[in-house]
């Protein structure tokens, strides 16, 4: 434990990178990581083949449906963080990750036609909830952002807040050091300089310790 479930069912939303950063970071701090790739094209195992696997972390490839549930039961360790990766759909697999979640992320980039194809991912969470009568706790984070505010972003973030909705501040901005994870694997530390490389560790750090904080039961 802690399980976190990466679920939109709005393809390239920035799940998997997402996944990658949180499980990076999470893993700098100390903490043994499991990420499960759940996705058929197995973005996970390809970042995890590309370079060399920083420590503390390990990557399963094609879990599906019929086991997810007893892998993440298997994971479920003291300390042991499993962060799960799905394809961007909505399937039977995706609400079996969310339903053994204690955080359910959901990316979203901060344009009204992924908002509303993201935010579908919500409406999965309640249904487990209710099939579970317990709470999963769940978030949005705005992906690919930039520096400077869309009215777009402001008017689809105003619209969750009013809906009660956790968003994760900060959001992961629009970086290229984040998309060329895919490209040298490994983490933010080892790879060759791409763009500016301190916001992007600064961006990674911030977003990964206000992830934590919900883990731990800290305030948000
Ligand atoms: N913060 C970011 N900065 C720069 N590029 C990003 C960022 N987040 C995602 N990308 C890029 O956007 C694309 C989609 O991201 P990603 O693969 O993480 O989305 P996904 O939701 O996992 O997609 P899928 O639904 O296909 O699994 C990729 O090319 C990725 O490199
Ligand atoms: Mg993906």
């Amino acid at each position: 434990m802690p399980v976190v479930t990466i679920a939109s069912p709005k393809g390239g939303a920035g799940k998997s990178t997402t996944a990658v950063i949180l499980g990076t970071q999470l893993a700098r701090y100390g903490a043994n990581v499991t990420m499960l790739d759940c996705d058929p094209t197995r973005a996970l195992t390809i970042w995890a083949e590309k370079g060399i696997l920083p420590p503390r972390i390990e990557v399963v490839t094609d879990v599906a449906e019929s086991d997810i549930i007893r892998t993440i039961k298997r994971l479920d360790q003291d300390g042991r963080v499993v962060i799960v990766d799905l394809e961007g759909v909505a399937s039977r697999l995706v609400s079996r990750a969310i339903s053994q979640a204690d955080l359910v992320l959901t990316p979203m980039r901060a344009t009204t036609l992924d908002a509303t194809i993201g935010i579908r991912a919500l409406a999965l969470v309640a249904e487990e909830e209710e099939s579970l009568d317990r709470s999963i706790p769940h978030a949005v984070v705005f992906t690919m952002t930039r520096a400077i505010r869309s009215k777009q972003h402001s008017g689809i973030e105003a619209s969750l807040r009013e809906a009660k909705v956790d968003i994760i501040e900060p959001s992961l901005m629009e970086r290229a050091a984040f998309s060329a994870l895919f490209e040298f694997g490994g983490d933010l530390s080892t790879m060759a300089p791409q763009g500016n490389m301190e916001a992007a560790v600064a961006n990674a750090d911030a977003f990964a310790q206000a992830v934590y904080r919900r883990l731990v039961g800290e305030e948000k």
